[in-house]
């Protein structure tokens, strides 16, 4: 769908990364944004950016996505005063590694409530309005490699992301006889805050093999702004799976068209990462 003046936006973590970068981006179209985040005072300094650049936001909230009721009482108020949304874009998200005999319960509970159950949340309370309402327009959650490829260590955060995907190919055809495009954003390696907040459960921050993988996945992260360039291109040209970089695109590759060296190659990131482990 095109993107033009007044399109009305809801995003899920605005207040940093990628949600962040995609809000300004979006304000910077002239669009009419709905914004929410979990983290308030990050929030309000996302708007503020926002609104000293002339964007329109319309509401901001502090809402848990994990929190159904919360994010089912946000909807309402928001489609009660500006009616259904034309995006929704889910893109808030925590970061956990860890081998599964490390996880606490709680672990995989705070996981999948935010990076699931969110935006199931999102789906459920704002897509199903543009249905009711006949209003085309598009979804776009953020999912990540890991919601592609086994990932050592990413067990929580993948079955998580796995899910996004899946349930993005899914609506992909359910939502297209209501005219709303899906997009899926599999990103690898972006700078973003996220790097510093990531849980290792049971591994110090100081840990050298920990301020190494730090620094290797610098050196190959995309900026937040590249995908937030890369998720407008691909909702104005109705894409459905966004990659955000070359080695994405190649492993991709490599499992579906060249398997032993996909596996070789996880084989050797889960002997790297287990090194975390042993010191
Ligand atoms: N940074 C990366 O390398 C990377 C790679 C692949 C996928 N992703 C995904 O991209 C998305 C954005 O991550 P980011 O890198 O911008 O991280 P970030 O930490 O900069 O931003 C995430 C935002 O989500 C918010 N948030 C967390 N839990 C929430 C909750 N329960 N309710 C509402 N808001 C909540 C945080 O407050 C934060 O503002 C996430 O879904 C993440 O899994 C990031």
């Amino acid at each position: 769908m095109k993107i033009k003046q007044g399109t009305k936006i809801f995003i899920t973590g605005a207040a940093s990364g990628i949600g962040r970068s995609t809000a300004i981006l979006m304000g910077e179209k002239g669009v009419n944004l709905f914004l929410t985040d979990i983290n308030g005072n990050l929030l309000s300094e996302t708007v503020d950016h926002i609104r000293q650049k002339s964007g329109t936001v319309s509401v901001h909230q502090v809402c848990d996505i994990g929190n159904y009721e919360a994010v089912k009482k946000m909807a309402e108020d928001i489609h009660q005063s500006h009616g259904p949304m034309d995006i929704v874009m889910n893109i808030a998200g925590i970061a956990l590694f860890a081998l599964i005999e490390d996880m606490t319960h709680d672990h995989w509970k705070k996981v999948i409530n935010t990076n699931l159950w969110g935006p199931i949340h999102g789906i459920e309370c704002f897509v199903t309005e543009m249905i009711r309402q006949k209003r085309p327009g598009h979804l776009v959650t953020v999912a990540s490699l890991a919601g592609l490829a086994g990932l050592p260590w990413h067990v929580a955060y993948g079955a998580s992301k796995w899910a996004c995907v899946g349930l993005s190919e899914v609506l992909r055809y359910d939502l297209k006889q209501h005219n709303i495009g899906v997009t899926v954003v599999c990103p690898g390696a972006v700078e973003t805050p996220l790097k510093h907040s990531v849980e290792i459960v049971k591994v110090n921050e100081g840990n050298p093999r920990v301020i190494k993988m730090k620094q290797r996945f610098s050196q190959h992260a995309v900026t937040p702004e590249k995908v937030a360039e890369l998720t407008f291109t691909a909702i104005e040209k109705n894409k459905f799976m966004v990659l955000t970089s070359p080695d994405i695109h190649i492993l991709y590759f490599l499992k579906r068209k060249c398997y032993p060296l996909y596996h070789l190659i996880l084989r050797i990131v889960s002997y790297q990462m287990n090194k975390m482990r042993e010191i």
